[in-house]
Formats: structure tokens, sequence, C-alpha cells
């Protein structure tokens, strides 16, 4: 059972979650959090989705066993693969999902050319597609799997060499003016957004889902009267699949960038 002073659940295939829980600590100050990664199944983004609805169903019921009054799939690779059906399973327990940011980037400007970065299950997948078309007429698109990314996140090195070449590499194309706006739709990518700035030029606006996603759980838990009504002092209990890793998670919450 779960009630208002329940903890919330947060939940990646690793790191990348962590950019998601700042958001969610920020917006919700007084809650607390249980933040599970996955890092022995990562990366996600390049299974199949019958693999990844698997492995996050049995986060989720990981999460729902401790007490947590809701779950934040803080995934946009988790989310595409299996939000719709754990909703369908447990119609009255809050889930909240990650959404690639592709309605705030289209209605920025007048006709943007949006570079869409994202794993590529994501790319492919019905929920992100279905929400391109849906904005089609006020934008273009371009996607950009950018797998090998989730990798260097998940290492705890950021701006690594490596990780700064590999953007270098997959980001040319798209240099000097040749995009208007970015979406990172991974939640382990705003880890890198100053390397990615830095290379696609100032101009360019980049757009991230997870202050959505907080401010949406923040307005789900409202709407249930499940908010524990604190306004400090919440704390966060990290755990992963690989112990050893939680330290890299509390580093990257407490990240200066
Ligand atoms: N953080 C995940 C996302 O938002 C994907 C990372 C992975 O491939 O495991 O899509």
């Amino acid at each position: 059972m779960y009630g208002k002073d329940s903890p919330i659940g947060v939940f990646d295939s690793g790191m990348g979650g962590v950019s998601v829980l700042r958001k969610l600590s920020r917006v919700m100050p007084g809650e607390n959090f249980i933040y599970f990664g996955d890092s022995v199944n990562a990366p996600y983004g390049t299974k199949s989705k019958e693999e990844i609805k698997a492995l996050t169903e049995k986060a989720f019921d990981f999460l729902r066993d401790k007490g947590c009054k809701a779950v934040v799939i803080a995934c946009n690779t988790a989310t595409s693969a299996a939000a719709k059906y754990l909703r369908e399973k447990y119609p009255d327990y809050s889930i909240i999902g990650l959404e690639p940011a592709l309605k705030p980037a289209a209605l920025s400007m007048d006709y943007p050319k949006v570079l869409a970065m994202a794993t590529p299950l994501t790319l492919k997948e019905e929920k992100f597609n279905s929400l391109m078309a849906q904005y089609e007429d006020q934008a273009e698109f371009i996607k950009l799997p950018a797998p090998e990314l989730v990798k260097y996140i998940e290492s705890g090195e950021l701006d690594s060499e490596e990780e700064i070449q590999y953007l270098e590499e997959i980001l040319t194309p798209y240099k000097d003016g040749k995009v208007d706006a970015v979406v990172l739709g991974c939640t382990h990518f705003p880890f890198a957004r100053k390397t990615i700035q830095r290379i696609l030029g100032d101009d360019v606006l980049v757009f991230d889902g997870g202050l959505g996603a907080a401010r949406q759980t923040r307005r789900v838990l409202e709407g249930k009267n499940l908010l524990n009504g604190k306004e400090e002092g919440g704390a966060v209990n990290f755990i992963n699949s690989i112990p050893e890793k939680t330290e890299i998670a509390k580093k990257l919450f407490y990240y200066k960038g």
C-alpha cells in the first residue's frame, strides 16, 4: 500500500533518468524518491521492443513492490516500449512517461529545422512517429540516432575525449546554421548538452522532456491528493542492478551543468 508519505519511484536503463530526477527534486523538493537504474541491462535502445517491455515491467514491479506512490519511467525508450501496456494493466496507478520535446521545438519559431536525437528504438516506435506527424506542418524534423552516446554517459566520465569526438562526428553535418533546434529525446543526452550546444552553435535551441515530465508528475499527484505537502528535505535512495554504479548516479545527480 502507499499514501502521501510514500516515495516516488524513478526508473531508467541506467544513468539517464538522473537528468529527470534532478528536475523532479527541483519541482518537488520535499518529496522522497527511489531511483532505480538497470545498468546491468543498459543500453535498452538497441534491444527489441519485447525485451525492453519485459525489462521495464520488471523494474516497474520492483518500485511498486517497494511501496512507491507513482512510477516515473524516466527513459524515452522504455516509455515507447511499455508505458501504454503498463497503464492498461494498472489503470488506477500513477505512471508518468517521457515524451521527446518535439512540440515545444516545433512551436519555437516559424517552421524550424529540428534535429531529433534519440535511441534507434525511440525513433522507430509509433509513439515518436505519431507525435512527429502532429507537428509536421509546423516544422521539418531530422531524425538522428545516437546510441553510442548512452555508453559514454553510463561510464560517468562526462565530456571525455571519445564522447566529444563521437558527437563531432555525428553532428558535423548539422553545424553552421543547418538546424534551428535540437531535441534531446533520450534522458542520457542532457548530460552532453553543453558539448552538443557548442558543436551546433549558440543560436540553436536545445529542448529536453525532463522538466515537462517533472511538472506532469506533480500535477498527477496533486490531482490524486498524493503530494506529501513538504517544501524541503526530500531524500533520494539510489539503487542499481550493478550496485557499484549507484556512486555514478549520485555523482550525476549533483553534477553542476
Ligand atoms: N535513457 C534512455 C532513453 O531515454 C535510453 C538509453 C538506453 O539506450 O538504454 O531513451
